[in-house]
């Protein structure tokens, strides 16, 4: 993709515009994002979605100042005749291919912070209620109208006792009216409060951010599960394969300095030291990092699913037809450095430059000079994703 490229998505700036005076600043509201946009699921689809068990969906009715929540999966919903209900399915890119294509567009943005696309379907009235998030959203409107008012007040107090984050003073600055193909980007913490101005479904496009807390654990977690490989007492998520430990940490404790104790319960100085000594020797640096980040990053939802391919393609196959190898819509692939990572796991191959490709464009052409770069193993490894339905072959 073309960062510099004016994008009509965007509103008619590019990605690289948008990213530096937009993302994570400012509000825009941009007027035919997706000219002529009629997204393949209907209402009536939404409410089909939200009947599985695999779909995680909300229900949300409100009454004046009364809120209501309920959690699916749901036998059915309200009419839309009954006003001022909503309902949201979670991550809809994970069970519908368009949706999963549309959340793609966003993806200068890089995969570390795309997270899912949510379809809200509403009765006229519905919406959740002034409130604010914690991530960037791209809101879409994909049919019918709805009515944005936003603010970017400071008090962010919320209504107690709720079950559903409802602004106590939601102060409005600015509202709109949109329509299908139109999207409002708002920033975290930007006030926002949408009316459904009857049948109206919304695509959210949001996006992940971790707390430092969940970094640091997540680098614990993996620094453990290192250490936990290096003594021999299995692979835990993050350390298959191992990565080297230092050596010292099969040292075991010695005390030949110890002195007779009449306080034989107190805990020695010298281990606390000597425990402190211990941790300061792990090295918490960028390898690991990356290694916690990739696989955490890539790690699958419970509720995704892989279709298993009946007849997969051999990549070694000399006669294979022309066409193009895809990562299914569920696949999350991630590379740093040497490593590359896909659904969770370190991939036994290395990132190569035409695994990095695949991971960047989630296609592969075949013929193509990435494709005819991929060495045996290389193509041994994607015959094991094609097999597991990751990867699919789709002939031209
Ligand atoms: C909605 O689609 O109604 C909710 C989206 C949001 O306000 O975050
Ligand atoms: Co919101």
């Amino acid at each position: 993709m073309n960062i510099d490229q004016p994008l009509t998505l965007l509103g008619g700036i590019s990605a690289h515009e948008f990213m530096q005076t937009y993302w994570q600043r400012k509000p825009l509201l941009i007027r035919g994002a997706i000219p002529n946009f009629k997204h393949s699921l209907s209402i009536d689809n939404i409410r089909e979605l939200v009947t599985r068990e695999e779909v995680e969906s909300r229900l949300i009715i409100h009454d004046g100042e009364d809120w209501e929540m309920e959690t699916g999966p749901f036998d059915e919903l309200p009419p839309a005749s009954q006003p001022n209900w909503t309902a949201l399915a979670q991550s809809v890119d994970l069970h519908d291919d368009n949706t999963a294509a549309l959340m793609r567009q966003f993806r200068f943005i890089g995969d570390a912070r795309l997270d899912d696309a949510m379809i809200s379907i509403a009765s006229d009235g519905g919406g959740v209620g002034p409130h604010f998030d914690s991530y960037d959203v791209f809101l879409l409107q994909a049919h019918g109208k709805r009515h944005w008012r936003i603010s970017q007040q400071q008090d962010l107090s919320l209504v107690p006792d709720l079950p559903l984050k409802i602004l106590r003073n939601f102060q409005v600055e600015e509202e709109f009216t949109l329509e299908p193909g139109d999207m409002l980007y708002l920033p975290p913490h930007v006030a926002h409060d949408g009316i459904a101005i009857g049948d109206c479904m919304t695509i959210s496009i949001g996006f992940r951010a971790p707390t430092q807390a969940t970094l640091a654990r997540g680098l614990m977690d993996a620094a453990s599960d290192q250490l936990a490989a290096a003594s021999g007492e299995g692979f835990g998520l993050y350390a298959d394969p191992p990565m080297a430990m230092p050596e010292t940490m099969q040292q075991r404790y010695t005390d030949p300095e110890a002195q007779a104790s009449t306080t034989p319960a107190a805990l020695p100085e010298n281990l606390v030291q000597k425990s402190l000594d211990a941790l300061n020797a792990i090295r918490f640096d960028e390898a690991l990092a990356s290694r916690f980040l990739g696989v955490w990053l890539t790690e699958l939802p419970s509720n995704s699913w892989f279709d298993i391919a009946e007849d997969p393609a051999d990549l070694h196959d000399p006669d294979l037809p022309a066409g193009r190898l895809a990562l299914d819509r569920c696949s999350r692939m991630m590379y740093r450095a040497e490593e590359l990572y896909i659904n969770g796991e370190v991939a036994s191959c290395p990132a190569s430059p035409a695994l990095k490709q695949l991971a960047d464009q989630r296609e592969l052409s075949i013929p193509s000079e990435a494709f005819d770069a991929l060495d045996e193993d290389e193509r041994e490894m994607l015959n094991a994703w094609l097999d597991d339905g990751w990867l699919q072959f789709h002939e031209s």
